[in-house]
């Protein structure tokens, strides 16, 4: 596949022309935002450092991570793309947290809120998300660190809804959602518009979790 066809893919993340509205997070029209450090059992989301760009390098050239993107990305292109992630987390004061283990600097991938940057039925909107290294995957962490992005979406950010979306075929991202408590809107599915007509990841599902639904879910201490 020609990357070079496909520059929407890689700035859908953060575009810096991310609509905003009712029913978005308050932004920060100038100056920076703090950046949140968020913590769980297992896991802290924290602000970038620049030591992670060559493990968010290595995460974005394996193609079992990118399996669901349109191809892998190159240096530059991870770089480029951390420097969106970086810059929506300074700007919003939320964003793709860098995640590592408790304890340790060590990064695993990125999780968190972001602006849908593009322009759909749904939108505005905030959507939950995440990537993970492989030696990563399968011990809850994705569900883990997103549940922390998800409350502070709800508590911190006093948002009313949050999305998430994927392609259909990826199951452990779906997976993923419904463990948060998300529901598939059955009349939600969209074709992507930063992929071309025809493309076979275009179609995406949509999946919504109000804040309510959200509040009525949380188990009471
Ligand atoms: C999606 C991703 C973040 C999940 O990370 P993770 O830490 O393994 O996720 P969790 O362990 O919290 O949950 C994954 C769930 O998917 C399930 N799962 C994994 N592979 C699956 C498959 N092929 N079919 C169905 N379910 C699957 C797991 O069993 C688990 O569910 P369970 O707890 O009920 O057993 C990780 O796979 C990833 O980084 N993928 C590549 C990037 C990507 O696709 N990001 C999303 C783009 S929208």
């Amino acid at each position: 596949m020609d990357e070079r066809a496909l520059p929407f893919l890689h700035h859908w993340y953060t575009s810096s022309s991310a609509p905003g509205g009712a029913g978005t997070a308050p932004g920060s029209p100038s100056g920076a935002l703090p950046v949140p450090t968020l913590t769980t059992a297992r896991l802290v989301l924290r602000d970038w450092r620049d030591d992670d760009l060559p493990a968010f390098r290595a995460l974005n050239a394996d193609a079992e991570v990118m399996r669901f993107f349109p191809s892998p990305l190159s240096a530059d292109e991870s770089d480029a793309m951390a420097g969106r992630v970086r810059a929506h987390l300074s700007r919003e004061g939320f964003g793709f947290w860098a995640v590592s283990p408790a304890g340790s600097t060590e990064f695993l991938g990125m999780v968190g809120l972001l602006r849908v940057p593009f322009v759909a039925a749904f939108t505005p909107a905030v959507e939950v998300g995440w990537r993970l290294q492989q030696s990563a995957w399968g011990q809850g962490f994705a569900t883990e660190a997103a549940r922390a992005a998800v409350a502070f979406g709800f508590t911190a950010l006093g948002l009313r809804e949050l999305v998430s979306f994927t392609v259909p075929a990826n199951e452990p991202s779906r997976r993923v959602m419904t463990k948060l408590g998300f529901h598939r809107d059955e009349a939600g599915d969209f074709l992507h518009p930063r992929l071309p007509e025809g493309h076979p990841l275009q179609r995406h599902v949509l999946y919504r979790l109000s804040y309510e639904a959200w509040a009525a879910g949380r188990k009471v201490p």
